[in-house]
């Protein structure tokens, strides 16, 4: 007689970014040596920037996290109309794993590979998750996909969903988005992509989503500094520092940057930096579309088949990409 009972499994992980101190350090001193100061938005992600983050998608100025929620409620059947079943789904930035959980009623995948930089911030979620999912194959990857987006052969053969929400691909420029957007299609395998993509509004919106009353992106901009202390051994004062956000409109893109309240000089071992006052580090670059201007990055990249679903006011857009 057939066994009825069904497969429980236990979540798997592997680690494949294993920072370089060194590198790291020689990264940010070149960017803080270059005659227009800038750091890569990836250091504002320590345990506090990563929590100041999530308190910014709770902010009523910060409209992408609930249009994009709003998107997937109004639009999921619609999308999973268009999505095989039984594919695995890759979540890229996975954090909490709270977005891609709310589509395993949707898509009914056959595993759930959750991605982000260190396996450390995906234990404890992918571990309650599997509890509410017994029968779901997990794994939690450890990979810096900005730079290079190549999974383990733990994430398993066939066509997989590429699941990248929140427009995080605006903190790409374009052309590197163009290159995530090529490996992410490699990456599905036949499969699709599904993208949320913030799109150009009024700048007046779109400044105050960066620049909030209570000072949280503020907050977020400057805990920067004290990451960049604890890696590169350097002595910013946060204090000296004011956040500014602003529209770029020939760039089509939120600009963050942290300015020199005064005349003033940063050491770290073996090099230092003058800032004069107004001075500027440039910190994110947020790109924001047009949706013909994304869906013909989708299909430079190679897909051919491109849907897109937007809110009501035009604010924000998810697109699903297929070959
Ligand atoms: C993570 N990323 C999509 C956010 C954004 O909107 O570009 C990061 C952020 N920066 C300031 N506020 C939010």
């Amino acid at each position: 007689m057939a066994s009825t009972a069904s497969r429980v499994f236990v979540p798997r992980f592997v680690q494949l970014h294993h920072g370089n101190a060194a590198a790291v350090r020689a990264e940010l001193a070149a960017g803080l040596q270059a005659s227009a100061a800038f750091t890569s938005p990836k250091y504002l992600y320590d345990a506090l920037g990563s929590r100041l983050f999530d308190a910014i998608t709770e902010l009523p100025e910060y409209y992408p996290t609930r249009t994009e929620a709003a998107i997937f409620d109004r639009h999921g059947p619609a999308m999973a109309a268009l999505i095989p079943v039984g594919l695995t789904l890759v979540d890229l930035g996975a954090g909490n794993c709270q977005k891609a959980a709310r589509l395993f009623e949707l898509l009914h995948p056959a595993r759930y590979v959750a991605v982000d930089i260190s396996v450390a911030f995906l234990r404890d979620a992918l571990t309650a998750l599997q509890c509410q999912h017994p029968g779901l194959d997990m794994l939690g990857v450890g990979l810096d996909f900005s730079a290079q987006l190549t999974l383990p052969p733990d994430a398993g053969e066939g066509s997989r969903l590429v699941f990248y929400p929140g427009s995080s691909i605006g903190n790409f420029t374009p052309e590197d988005a163009l290159v995530f957007l090529r490996q992410a299609r490699q990456a599905a395998n036949g499969g699709a992509v599904l993208i949320g993509v913030d799109l150009i509004k009024p700048v007046a919106v779109l400044e105050a989503a960066y620049d909030d009353a209570l000072g949280v992106t503020a907050a977020f901009n400057r805990s920067l500094l004290r990451h960049i202390n604890h890696l590169l051994g350097s002595d910013f004062e946060v204090g000296q520092w004011r956040h500014r956000a602003r529209f770029n409109a020939q760039d089509a893109r939120i600009e963050m940057h942290l300015e020199a309240l005064q005349d003033l000089t940063v050491r770290w071992p073996g090099a230092q930096r003058h800032f004069g006052e107004g001075e500027h580090i440039h910190t994110e670059n947020s790109c924001k579309y047009t949706p013909p201007q994304f869906d013909a990055l989708l299909r430079e990249a190679g897909f051919s088949r491109v849907e897109q679903w937007r809110d009501e006011q035009d604010w924000f857009a998810v697109f699903l990409a297929r070959d």
